[in-house]
């Protein structure tokens, strides 16, 4: 079967819900009295999205944008294009970027900028994963769930070739 080529369990369901209740307490007690948008990037910020949500005691609402990936390949094309893009309006809005993963940081730096042109009061960054031997672009996470070796990363909304986002841990495809 197809899974053959998935590795071990990096990092488990339990873990990954346990580090979204630090980080869903951390984001209540740094925007108190405030409201906050999260916004999730699709596909692979799915599962992680649910569970930063959940534990964020705040006056909060919920978007989603889209951004091209790798595809069928392992290495960023090192071009961002909107596949789509908010429904809301963020101006005057305390923004959270909700994503997967951080590797070259591509991806990250031009939807920050992206966002911060909308007049948001302040624009941040939740990833799940962050893998820094992949940095390209100098930026950082202000909410990060766990680092990772320079592996390519699989399950809990991560893909490869779209495959591989229903696993419930965190795995590694092996080459
Ligand atoms: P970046 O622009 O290079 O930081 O890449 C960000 C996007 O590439 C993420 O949102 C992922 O969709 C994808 N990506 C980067 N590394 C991995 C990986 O190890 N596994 C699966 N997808 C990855
Ligand atoms: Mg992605």
């Amino acid at each position: 079967m197809a899974r053959d080529v998935v590795g071990e369990i990096m990092i488990t369901q339990e873990q990954i819900q346990q580090r979204a209740k630090e980080i869903g307490r951390q984001i209540t007690a740094d925007f108190q009295g405030e409201e906050i948008v999260l916004i999730g990037i699709l596909r692979g910020a799915v599962l992680w999205m649910g569970d930063i949500m959940k534990n964020v005691d705040l006056d909060m609402t919920i978007d989603f944008m889209a951004v091209s990936s790798y595809g069928a390949s392992t290495k960023s094309s090192g071009v961002v294009k909107i596949i789509k893009d908010l429904d809301s309006d963020i101006e005057d809005k305390h923004v959270i970027i909700v994503e997967d993963i951080v590797d070259s940081g591509t991806t990250l730096n031009y939807l920050k900028h992206y966002l911060e042109n909308r007049n948001t009061k302040s624009v941040r960054i939740c990833t799940l994963l962050d893998k820094p031997s992949g940095r390209k672009v100098d930026i950082q996470a202000d909410y990060s769930g766990f680092q990772v070796e320079d592996l390519f990363i699989v399950g809990y909304g991560l893909d490869y070739d779209q495959k591989y986002r229903n696993l419930p841990y965190i795995s590694f495809l092996k080459d």
